[in-house]
């Protein structure tokens, strides 16, 4: 019997609509516009309004990606959501949202899950696992962060390059076998925790804020995500040609350039939004690739290259073909 594949039937973001631009940005820490654009491709980026939370954000990118499915909250089996930022430290932001789509009567299951900037390819791998397992049927996998909570807004260093927003598949099983994920590879190394970090938590006893030294990141950001670009294409027996679509996760041009030219890819097919949305973790991805879908550019058959890096460190790639 053919081993059922999990399909992206529908995919979904949403984005606050508070736009913070490098010139608001210039007038907080000592920064400019240009060399924020320089360093890190970022022009502006949103921010959630007072009282606008994680799940609030998740929940519109869901209703998105479940109209584009043509499914319905009780057709699902259940809800993941990768998400630094959680409304709160429980009930989890998956179960939140769960009933704010209406779907509590239905008592799937909802969890977070938690990999940083590389939680949406954690939690996509996750979901392939139920699907090709038979445990789940419909999956619901969401990245959402309101990352402008946990920022230090006097450290130019880290202030600039963050942003709030949500993205979201759902994945169904494809019987047939062919199309959907065709691999996932996730890793991590905790022994680097204290280039990238929040200097708080709730056994600490303080929310505390992001600390990150970048330029250290940004090599071992480079590193990783090369690494996995060779990992896939090996794993899946393909050579570079064969990938049609790059959707990387976006926390600098810089870096999604040097992964594109690793894969030989030129720019038109790689998903670029960095520069409007900033680094929004979890969500990056998600946000990226609902962007190309729904602008028509990846067709049926198309083999796209997920690929991530963040806290942790964490990293990963998921392969699909569409
Ligand atoms: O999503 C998880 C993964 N995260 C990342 O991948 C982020 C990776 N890191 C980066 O994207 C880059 O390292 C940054 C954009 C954060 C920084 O760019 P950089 O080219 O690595 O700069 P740098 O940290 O080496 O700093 C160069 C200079 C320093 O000044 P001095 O020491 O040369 O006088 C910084 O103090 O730039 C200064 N600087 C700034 N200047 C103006 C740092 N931040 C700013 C700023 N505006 N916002």
């Amino acid at each position: 019997m053919t081993m059922p594949r999990a399909r992206i039937t529908g995919t979904g973001s949403y984005l606050p609509e508070k736009r913070v631009t490098n010139h608001d940005l210039a007038r907080m820490v000592e920064t400019s516009d240009a060399w924020i654009r320089e360093r890190t491709g970022i022009v502006e980026r949103r921010m959630a309004a007072e009282g606008e939370t994680t799940s609030d954000l998740a929940t519109q990118a869901a209703r998105n990606a479940l109209e584009a499915a043509d499914l319905k909250v009780g057709d699902l089996d259940l809800i993941l959501t990768a998400t630094t930022t959680p409304d709160l430290i429980f009930p989890s932001t998956a179960t939140i949202v769960q009933h704010k789509l209406g779907g509590s009567t239905s008592r799937m299951p909802a969890f977070d899950i938690q990999a940083v900037c590389s939680g949406f390819i954690y939690a996509l791998s996750i979901a392939d696992q139920f699907i090709r397992t038979r445990a789940c049927q419909r999956v619901l996998v969401i990245g959402a962060e309101t990352l402008s909570r946990i920022l230090d807004w006097n450290d130019r260093g880290t202030c600039i390059l963050f942003g709030d927003g949500a993205g979201a598949v759902v994945l169904e099983a494809d019987k047939d076998g062919k199309r959907g994920i065709l691999s996932t590879h996730l890793h991590a190394d905790g022994s680097q925790a204290d280039l990238l970090y929040t200097s708080g938590g709730v056994s600490k006893g303080n929310l505390g804020t992001i600390r990150m030294l970048g330029n250290e990141v940004f090599k071992q950001a480079v590193r990783a995500l090369e690494g996995s670009v060779d990992e896939c294409l090996e794993a899946n027996g393909l050579t570079k040609e064969q990938i049609d679509w790059l959707v990387p996760h976006q926390a600098n041009i810089r870096i999604i350039q040097n992964t594109a030219r690793r894969l030989g890819m030129p720019m038109e097919r790689v998903a670029v939004t960095v520069e409007r949305h900033g680094n929004t973790s979890a969500a990056s991805v998600p946000l990226a690739l609902d962007e190309v879908v729904r602008a028509g550019r990846i067709q049926p058959g198309h083999r796209v290259l997920m690929v991530a890096f963040g806290g942790g460190f964490t990293w990963g790639s998921a392969l699909v073909r569409w």
